[in-house]
């Protein structure tokens, strides 16, 4: 045996979940080899045990094939993240963090956002959810190129589409295409319970939750029916978008839920020929607000065509180009966010007790929210006026 067989024997043996192979990956950190016995050690990412599982039976069966005889696999991986001690209502206990990313309005790149920092935080070894909770404009599938397919079904269960090394659900995966929806409040408060209890997602360090744009009944419901851990909020630099951005960081706050940061995006232009960076919509404009509401800016992600790109043919740009930029910026983006889910978790975790329905029927449950101290209202013909759905 030689190194180089046993490379190209390992060259064989793809990481769980992608395409590319764990030599590739730089996962393989030392071969040793003695005569026909080779003992490889592979450094992952995941905590998971069924990927060190896989790795292993996979790459004795490709050296063995190659000729090897006595094979050792060692598997380093990663100690299982903490727990989380988040309290409070969970529709999906087997979740340990939910990563809630809003915006203001639509457009500014929510659900770019949400799928490179999902697929980053999979890259860097998290077991990873994506949930489009976009009812309205469901983009997830096309995002990640699997518009079209259809998810199974267990019993009265759906299981998740399971593409880039992250599982997926979207209500675009489970109607026609092209089909319009005409939802009153109550149904999106419905849908969104179902997307968290009858999904089979598996035992996730995070579930990232791209929100239809704005403040109202699916944020509300969501934040009820499970703790999330954590919020972002989406803006691009012009002041017209902060304002509405403003409204979306401040529902964290109503909501009880701690803000992780903001993503500036849009965020200047960088031309391919040249390299002169333009800024289109501003630049560093949301910085104020970072200090307003005491968070911090996770990423500034310039205007990229490949970034469009990347959205339309269902390629992220941080799988995808990884050299590039901005998907490094993802990528450090991905690590704050971490780091401020251990750190909210160290400090004993989120409840979303102080939030939940708890009214006597007829009175809306938002005007209890922790925050908003609200008249409720007299009679149960009225709206609250808060967009909770009530009405
Ligand atoms: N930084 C960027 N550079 C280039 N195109 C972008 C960027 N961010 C988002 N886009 C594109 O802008 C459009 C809107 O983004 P999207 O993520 O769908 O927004 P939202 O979810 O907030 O409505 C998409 O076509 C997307 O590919
Ligand atoms: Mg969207």
């Amino acid at each position: 045996m030689t190194e180089e067989i046993v490379k190209s024997a390992l060259s064989k043996v793809t990481y769980p979940g992608f395409t590319k192979d764990i030599v590739a990956f730089g996962f393989v950190k030392e071969i040793k080899i003695e005569g026909k016995n080779v003992n490889v050690t592979v450094d992952i990412t995941s905590s998971a045990s069924e990927v060190a599982a896989q790795i292993t039976t996979e790459a004795t069966d490709a050296l063995k094939s190659a000729g090897a005889s006595d094979v050792v696999i060692n598997v380093q991986a990663p100690k299982m993240p903490k727990e989380s001690s988040s309290k409070g209502k969970n529709l999906a206990p087997q979740v340990k963090n939910f990563i809630m990313v809003s915006s203001g309005k639509g457009g500014v790149g929510k659900s770019t956002t949400s799928v490179n920092l999902a697929v980053a935080l999979a890259m860097q070894g998290k077991k990873v959810g994506l949930l489009d909770a976009d009812i309205y404009g469901p983009n997830i599938p096309r995002m990640l190129g699997v518009e079209g397919m259809k998810p199974e079904v267990v019993g009265n269960k759906v299981l998740p589409i399971k593409v880039y090394g992250i599982e997926m659900m979207s209500m675009g995966s489970l109607m026609e295409e092209g089909q319009a929806l005409i939802w009153r409040g109550a149904m999106i408060m419905k849908a969104i319970e179902q997307f968290l209890r009858d999904i089979m997602w598996s035992d996730l360090d995070c579930l990232v939750i791209d929100m239809p744009p704005g403040t109202g009944d699916a944020q509300l419901t969501l934040a009820q029916g499970v703790p999330v851990t954590v919020g972002i909020t989406v803006t691009t630099p012009q002041q017209v978008a902060l304002d509405d951005s403003r409204r979306s960081l401040n529902m964290f706050q109503k909501l009880n839920i701690p803000i992780a940061g903001i993503v500036e995006n849009m965020s200047g232009f960088i031309a391919p020929d040249t390299g002169v960076e333009y800024d289109i919509f501003g630049k560093g404009t949301s910085e104020a607000m970072a200090k307003e509401f005491e968070t911090t800016i996770l990423a500034q992600i310039p205007i990229e065509p490949s970034i469009r790109t990347g959205g339309d043919e269902g390629k992220p740009v941080t799988y995808c180009v990884p050299t590039s930029e901005t998907a490094k910026r993802y990528m450090k983006a991905a690590e704050d966010i971490w780091a401020a889910i251990e750190k909210i978790n160290a400090e004993g975790g989120v409840d979303n007790q102080a939030i939940q329905p708890n009214t006597p029927p007829g009175v809306s449950a938002c005007s209890t929210a922790a925050a908003p101290k609200q008249e409720a209202p007299a009679s149960s013909g009225e709206s609250c006026g808060t967009g909770c759905g009530c009405h």
